[in-house]
């Protein structure tokens, strides 16, 4: 019998130490016409119950009503029944409705693909970076079977929280301001009063009343998966959907836009004689975040909801997502869509060139005013960006 060889020593795996980095500036360069854009369409869909615990189902689907102005924002603040991971989320629920979709034998059952699968709020950090000084972000990215998985880093996100937490008050305050917990409270607020979770045209007046004074909480989710693209790129976004303006297309009907809505809250603008550059610079930059938040995920309606610095709703206001970044082209020119989208494009092309080598964890990190993301390999395997059961899944495939 010929001799057993005796298995070859792998040789230890060395971390390249290696950083790459991306600078943000000069953002001429992303100027001009966007990037070839696709539609983003819903590929799948999945809820968190009542206890935030996952659902297969549209079952935490909410409908919009026009909340009472005069509210204040505020009341409920004692039962507000806050959830907040303990534990890493990372793509999990994501990936979960994916296979999900893909195990369920309708004619679109085949594999959902794409160059990046992430959830909405990362991209949103990236869109806007380049128009927020103190923009920050630390992510971690591993490729798998060609697709790059990017996730939140967690454990530093928990860490800020922490520290914000722990933070004391101000010494003298405004006699209006209000706690950061107050002011997380009462976005929440105005979309309990904001939405029911049935029709309203087959909801009565006094069910719609009951839902407006339900106990606040942030439990219930329903979150859409859609596929899209940024130039050569493409992507599968999952992201939060606040309420429905009216029914759902049938999924066969892929050219209608889910007339998903988007709830916001913001500080009410000062009456037109008094307004200053400033206060509409200050407005104008936060639409930034509400375009790009509600454009990932082919959101076209943004409700705000304007409210006093005390938290009293003072007014309401409807923007049609697409108009937002000419409107704020012809006021502050505070931002440039196409800037946002280019410089996006571009960025994940960059990624692609760095996030290489399969069985690798990268982190992806913006420090606070350095204008420059960082690229670099902190491990090996993939890190829980991709859960073992998709893994296996994509395995057996
Ligand atoms: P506002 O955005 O009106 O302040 P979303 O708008 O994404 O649907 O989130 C609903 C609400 O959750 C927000 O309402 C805000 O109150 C709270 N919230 C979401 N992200 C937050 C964050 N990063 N920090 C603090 N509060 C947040
Ligand atoms: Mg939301
Ligand atoms: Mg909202």
């Amino acid at each position: 019998l010929p001799q057993a060889q005796p298995t070859q020593a792998q040789p230890p795996q060395v971390l390249s130490s290696e950083t790459r980095r991306f600078s943000i500036q000069p953002l001429n360069r992303f100027q001009g016409a966007s990037a070839r854009i696709k539609r983003p369409c819903e590929v799948a869909h999945f809820s968190y119950d009542d206890k935030h615990e996952y659902r297969d189902d549209d079952s935490s689907i909410n409908y919009y009503v026009p909340p009472p102005i005069g509210a204040d924002l505020k009341e409920g603040f004692d039962k507000f029944r806050h959830y907040e991971d303990k534990e890493d989320p990372h793509l999990d629920s994501l990936l979960r409705a994916v296979m999900h979709k893909e195990s369920s034998n309708d004619r679109s059952n085949a594999e959902i693909k794409a160059d990046f699968v992430t959830w909405r709020g990362m991209m949103t950090k990236i869109m806007t970076a380049p128009y927020d000084n103190f923009a920050e972000f630390s992510m971690f990215a591993t490729l798998h079977k060609g697709t790059i998985y990017l996730e939140e880093d967690f454990p530093s996100r928990a860490a800020s929280r922490a520290a914000e937490s722990s933070r004391p008050p101000p010494r003298n305050p405004h006699p209006d301001q209000q706690p950061q917990a107050m002011m997380t409270y009462w976005g929440y607020k105005f979309e309990t009063l904001s939405l029911i979770p049935t029709p309203p045209s087959s909801t009565s007046p006094a069910q719609i009343a009951a839902h407006q004074a339900s106990t606040t909480s942030n439990h219930a989710q329903h979150c859409s998966i859609v596929s899209t693209s940024f130039g050569p790129h493409t992507l599968l976004l999952g992201g939060e959907v606040d309420g429905l303006l009216g029914p759902k297309p049938p999924s066969t009907d892929t050219s209608t836009p889910v007339p998903w809505v988007e709830l916001k809250t913001a500080e009410q603008l000062p009456p037109p004689h008094r307004q200053q550059h400033r206060d509409i610079l200050r407005f104008e930059r936060k639409l930034l975040k509400f375009w790009a938040q509600s454009f990932l995920l082919g959101v076209p309606t943004i409700v705000v909801g304007f409210r006093t610095k005390s938290g009293v709703l003072t007014g309401l206001q409807s923007f049609k997502t697409h108009e937002l970044p000419g409107m704020v082209r012809r006021g502050t020119g505070c931002w440039d869509g196409n800037v946002c989208i280019n410089f996006a494009a571009e960025f994940l092309g960059w990624l692609k060139g760095c996030v290489r080598e399969e069985g690798r964890v990268y982190s992806v990190v913006l420090r606070k005013k350095s204008g420059v993301v960082e690229v670099r390999e902190v491990g090996e395997g993939t890190g829980g960006i991709v859960s073992e059961e998709f893994v296996r899944w994509r395995e057996e495939k």
